[in-house]
């Protein structure tokens, strides 16, 4: 170890002096920034986490350390030893040390280093691989520290407000046995079971839930989640969630404690007040008003179904697409009829993006209806559109007619389109909506088997329970996502706590006895003991930081996170392994040609 770190203990760090510490005698420690040569004297910003410091090296003060300061180099790493002395005239009001600079009386050089493949500086124009290849170095860069320094934020204002409200933290394991979110699993095999494997925790789910069981009445973790999927912006395989479970709870009390939890994050982390109350939303609502389960509540643009209306029209389309059980639904963008032919064919393709075959429009011009389809409108059918979908002259009408699936997808991003076009996404709003209600099941599969909409463990709606029998699809559960201008930031349930109706909901996944017994039979077993009501959620802790640091990627807010191909390229990872290693895991490789 240095000597001069025990002669010289570090005093301050680099975003600390002020005028009023004008001469002190001070020790810096920190990364040469930049360094410049002015009359004979050397000028050193000094960067740690905390800010930036000048450093001066002058002859003057000391011949023989401004010498050694003539070596210096950018990322090297140097402890200073000096007085603080005023910069007068040349105070730099950018800095928030810049009133004061350090007359260096001593040097030492910790490490030198090489040249950094991109610049320490807050916008680069670098190649993301790059980047995440010298982590390290990015890591270095204020926009990234603040993100990190606001993600520590995050967890630190969660941790205390749920500890308050009477959370333990707990911790489940990270080797497992599947806990199914809808994605694939992660799996480890067992040295000591041969042919046997983990698998890493899509959530905590199943755990939580048994510490309800056992009576610990609320639990918290601030926990890393693994999913096998397909990765975007703000996905990654492996995420952190602020995972919460509540005993002798309806979804009410879910809402107002993690609505809390939401506000407390915003205004502590962000000093944003979040709306106190928030509105609820109904997914059939949802789906039916915005055509889509997260909505951004920011704007308007309502989606319309006008099957029935269209349908008297002499659009052949409209007609074939009703008859075989699809939708026709409207999006009025308000003044559209400005737009031009190239602005409507690009909202044309926002829509045959998201598989819908066309989009038929109509310019409501003041003196009639114009587009490829108004001349198959009769007047009886523009009155009632004209009332449906609060045309007035200037607006521009959109269709799709598809299948309830693909007309949502289309019309829906149709409408972030035009609300972006038009300039109606207001970038300070805030519009929080929890989403209720959902589909127990996703549709039916051919081979009659269902599938999770949200996970197994979700309570059918009471109101619904005899339809589990009837019409599975149209069981409503009680599953809620809440959901901040359009991104989902968190999901739950209030759970299935009745070991029959378990069973019931894995028969109708396609478990047989067999299969739940080897996947869950310590479930249904725990279920039997004495199980309270119980509900939770999770938060996407990623996405809340996201959010509150305007981060355009998952990656921004994450220290070390994967690429779109679920690399780490700064460790190699995933990487080949020995063939002892293997064999000691009774695994053989079969790798195929295109592997
Ligand atoms: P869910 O699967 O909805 O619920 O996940 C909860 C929240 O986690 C975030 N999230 C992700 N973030 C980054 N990358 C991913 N791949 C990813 N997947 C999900 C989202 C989401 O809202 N066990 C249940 C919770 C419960 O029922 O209590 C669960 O995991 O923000
Ligand atoms: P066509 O009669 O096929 O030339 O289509 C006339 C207009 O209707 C074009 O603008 C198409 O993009 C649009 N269109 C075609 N199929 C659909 C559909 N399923 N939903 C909405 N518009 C459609």
């Amino acid at each position: 170890m240095s000597r001069f770190l025990i002669d010289h203990p570090r005093t301050h760090n680099c975003g600390e002096l002020r005028r009023q510490d004008v001469g002190q005698s001070v020790t810096v420690m920190g990364w040469v920034q930049n360094y410049r040569d002015h009359g004979g004297c050397i000028f050193v910003d000094l960067r740690d986490r905390f800010g930036l410091t000048q450093i001066k090296f002058d002859p003057a003060v000391d011949a023989d350390v401004k010498e050694r300061a003539d070596a210096l180099r950018s990322e090297w790493v140097i402890g200073v030893r000096g007085a603080v002395v005023d910069r007068g005239a040349n105070e730099n009001p950018n800095m928030s040390t810049g009133a004061i600079e350090i007359e260096a009386q001593r040097l030492e050089i910790f490490s030198r280093a090489k040249t950094p493949p991109f610049q320490i500086a807050d916008a680069i124009d670098t190649h993301e691989n790059l980047r995440l290849k010298y982590r390290y170095l990015d890591l270095r860069r204020k926009p990234l520290q603040d993100n990190l320094v606001l993600r520590h934020e995050v967890m630190r204002v969660a941790r205390n407000y749920l500890s308050e409200n009477g959370f333990l933290e707990l911790e489940t394991p990270i080797l497992t046995k599947s806990t199914p979110e809808g994605a694939r699993d992660y799996l480890v095999p067992s040295r000591v079971h041969p042919g046997q494997f983990y698998a890493l925790p899509q959530s905590p789910q199943i755990f939580k839930q048994i510490f309800m069981i056992s009576g610990y009445d609320r639990y918290f973790q601030i926990c890393r989640c693994f999913r096998d999927e397909d990765l975007r912006f703000d996905r990654q395989p492996e995420f952190s969630q602020i995972d919460c479970e509540m005993s002798f709870v309806s979804s009410e009390q879910v809402f107002e404690v993690m609505g809390g939890l939401a506000r407390t994050i915003w205004k502590e982390v962000g000093g944003i007040d979040l709306p106190e109350q928030v509105p609820q939303l109904s997914y059939a609502e949802a789906m039916e008003r915005f055509g889509i389960d997260r909505p951004d509540l920011r704007f308007g643009l309502e989606l319309k179904d006008v099957g029935a209306i269209v349908t008297k029209s002499d659009f052949k389309v409209f007609r074939s697409v009703v008859d075989g059980g699809g939708l026709v639904k409207a999006l009025n963008a308000k003044g559209g009829a400005a737009f031009s032919r190239a602005d409507i064919d690009r909202l044309a393709e926002v829509c045959t993006l998201y598989g819908a075959k066309g989009m038929a429009w109509i310019k409501i011009q003041p003196d009639r209806w114009q587009g490829p389809v108004a001349k198959f409108f009769g007047d009886e059918v523009k009155a009632e559109l004209t009332e449906a979908c609060d045309l007035e002259p200037g607006d521009l009408l959109c269709f799709v007619a598809d299948s309830f699936t693909v007309a949502n997808a289309a019309l829906a991003n149709l409408r972030l389109a035009v609300a972006s076009k038009l300039g109606l996404i207001d970038a300070d709003k805030r519009e929080l909506v929890w989403i209720t209600d959902f589909p127990l099941f996703e549709e039916e599969s051919e081979d009659g088997r269902y599938f999770s909409k949200h996970h197994p463990f979700t309570a059918p709606h009471p109101d619904d329970l005899h339809l589990l029998s009837e019409d599975p699809t149209r069981v409503r559960s009680l599953g809620y996502d809440l959901v901040l201008n359009g991104q989902e930031i968190a999901g739950g349930s209030i759970r299935i706590h009745d070991g029959a109706v378990q069973t019931r909901v894995f028969e109708l996944l396609g478990m047989d006895e067999e299969e739940r017994n080897a996947r869950f039979g310590f479930l249904l077993e725990a279920l039997a003991y004495g199980t309270p009501p119980h509900g939770g959620i999770a938060f996407g802790l990623d996405r809340l930081v996201m959010q509150l640091t305007d981060a355009a990627s998952i990656r921004d807010v994450i220290a070390f996170p994967k690429t779109q191909r679920a690399s780490d390229v700064m460790t190699d990872a995933p990487g080949a392994v020995d063939p002892e290693q293997l064999a000691e895991l009774h695994i053989g490789l079969r790798l195929s040609e295109s592997s």
